[in-house]
């Protein structure tokens, strides 16, 4: 299981979260991940000077992010962490 944490805070709102939210649901549902991808909306994570919107994957904090690079942080960082979830063995 990875969670999926997309700032919902103010600034990143205005940046594009609600519609970062939506590219992550369609991606969940597109490839029958709902058990294995928690998606979650999150208050202000302190990086609202930084480019872009704030997401937390597992705990670890990304900027910058955006509707128009979410696709490929899906696919490297959730996509890959589940990869990696999957070889260990674990959940
Ligand atoms: S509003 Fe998203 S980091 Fe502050």
């Amino acid at each position: 299981m990875v969670t999926v944490s997309i700032c919902v805070g103010s600034s990143c709102h205005l940046k594009g979260a609600y519609e970062i939210i939506e590219i992550c649901e369609e991606l969940i549902e597109k490839l029958g991940l709902r058990d294995q991808i928690e998606l979650k909306g999150n208050f202000c994570l302190g990086r609202c000077a930084e480019k872009g919107v704030t997401v937390m994957v597992d705990g670890e904090i990304l900027s910058g992010v955006s509707p128009q690079n979410f696709r490929k942080i899906f696919e490297e960082k959730i996509l890959r962490k589940l990869g990696e979830g999957n070889a260990n063995g674990s959940d």
